[in-house]
Order: C-alpha cells, then structure tokens, then sequence
C-alpha cells in the first residue's frame, strides 16, 4: 500500500513515521510512504501557498493552485477546470484524495479498516484557516477527521491514520502479534494485559492467566472485555457483536455488583 503525502511540513513525518512497527511495514515492502511538499508546486520567487480570505476575517487560507498542481503530477491526472465535466462533484479516479479536516467523517476502526484496502491513497494536510474550499468540492474524493478538536494542521492527523490503516496490513504487525483483539476490531474494549513477574510488590497476575489452560483463559479475556466495554464505553455494546454467552454474561453483571467486582479484581 501506498501513501501520497501532500504538506507543507513533510519534515514534521521523521519520526514517527521512522521507528517501530510502520518502519519494520516500510522496509518489509508491505507500506511505502511519499511526502510531496506543496510548496515545490507554488509558482513565483516566493512560492507562496497561502492568501489572505475573501471577505475578510483572521488567519490565511491555503490557495488552490499549489495543491491541484501537486496532486495532479504526482497521481498523474489531467487538470481539468470548470466546463470539463458534466458532474464536478463525481470524483474523477479509484485513488481516494483525502482532506484531513475536523469537518470531515469521523476516523475510527473501521474507517481504517475501509482505507486499508485501497493500494493507494493521498493525504492532503491543511494549515492556517484550512484549504480553498475549491480544493474541497473538485479535488477531493474524501474527508476526514480525527476527532472533534482541531489541530494546527494535518500533519498529526495524516500520521494518525497512516499508523492505524499500516498495522491492520497483513504481515505488518508480524507473526507473532495480531491485531484481531486490539480495542476497537471487535467492537470491544480488549481485555487487561499482564506479564512477568506473576507477582509485583504483593499485586498477582490473574490465577486464571496462570493456569495455562487455554480455553479458560480465552473465556476469562472474553469476560474481561465485555465488563471493560459495559463500564467504559457501553455505546459499543449496542453495535459489538455479541453471542447468546455474552448476552446472559452481561445480563448476569447487572443483576450481580458482586460480580462487576470480583472480575475487575481479575478473580
Ligand atoms: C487550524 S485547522 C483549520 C480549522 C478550520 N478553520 C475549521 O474550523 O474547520 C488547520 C488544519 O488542521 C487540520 N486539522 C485540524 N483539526 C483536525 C482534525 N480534527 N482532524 C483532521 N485534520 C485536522 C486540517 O487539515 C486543517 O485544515
């Protein structure tokens, strides 16, 4: 898979996008990353980007012509203006171009998910005010949000997403990891995590985790994530798929507080 990155901070990406499981996805060839930087494709001396806003107000506003030019060479699409189409609107390719903007659809698991099928995608970051609202309605195939906060750019955002879509690649977390019980995948919170020593300053690791019998375990994580989910996050109870085991488990943890308290003590 493979990210186009349009910015106009590309030195903002060394780092994390550098280190750990997307350097390991990188160098094993299963994600590839380029980043454009949008100031390369301004025209003049100054290679100016940004204007100031028609009709007024603070801040600056990102200015079309840099951004079409740069994502049209580098995906290769004709440049087209007005007239050139019946329905503007349509997008015009299979690459999704993508705004990082709070104004956009909310990125989440299955987003990532979504995403991660694509062998292509481009990632716009905006700065300042945002980008022309031109940029928006006939560059873009695409919009999203991280949350419901706004950054300074899209740089975090584009990183954010580049990190979740590479680690459900396949092969990108390696053989030994999976991210089928990660938070999120399954519709649930995942299930506590302990490791060495079985006992830390008189604290114990769960007996069940212990008792090496596997099943067991798998029924005490399944449980573990489900009171996770209803004491946490019970909006995801109504869309997580839950079997007839986990429908009477979460039954029984209304009807017993007893019980809620035994297992977030891990017994
Ligand atoms: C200061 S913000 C502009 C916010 C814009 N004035 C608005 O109110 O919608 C600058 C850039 O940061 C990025 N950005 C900010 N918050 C974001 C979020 N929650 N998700 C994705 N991108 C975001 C966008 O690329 C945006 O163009």
């Amino acid at each position: 898979m493979h990210f186009d990155i349009f910015t106009l901070f590309p030195a903002m990406f060394a780092g994390p996008l550098d280190d750990s499981i997307v350097m390991r996805a990188r160098a094993a060839g299963i994600v590839s990353l380029a980043l454009h930087n949008i100031r390369d494709y301004a025209e003049g001396r100054h290679a100016i980007t940004d204007d100031y806003p028609y009709g007024g107000g603070g801040g600056m506003v990102m200015k079309p012509e840099p951004i079409f030019r740069a994502v049209e060479s580098v995906l290769g699409l004709p440049s087209r203006s007005a007239g050139d189409e019946s329905d503007p609107d349509q997008p015009r390719q299979p690459i999704p171009i993508i705004l990082l903007t709070p104004q956009g659809r909310r990125f989440d698991q299955s987003v990532a998910l979504e995403l991660a099928d694509h062998a292509r995608i481009a990632l716009i970051c905006g700065r300042y005010e945002g980008v022309d609202e031109r940029i928006r309605r006939r560059l873009c195939t695409d919009e999203i949000s991280i949350g419901d906060f706004v950054l300074s750019g899209g740089e975090l955002a584009a990183m954010i997403l580049v990190d979740a879509v590479t680690r459900l690649l396949p092969g990108a977390l390696g053989a030994e990891q999976g991210a089928a019980d990660d938070s999120h995948a399954t519709g649930l919170l995942e299930y506590p995590h302990y490791t060495r020593p079985p006992d830390f300053r008189g604290w114990r690791v769960p007996e069940m985790l212990l008792s090496g019998h596997h099943a067991n375990v798998q029924r005490w994580r399944r449980q573990q994530a489900l009171l996770r989910t209803a004491l946490r996050r019970p909006d995801m109870l109504e869309t997580a798929w839950l079997t007839d085991d986990d429908l009477s488990f979460l039954a029984r943890l209304e009807q017993e507080p007893q019980l809620t308290e035994r297992l977030q003590m891990g017994l």
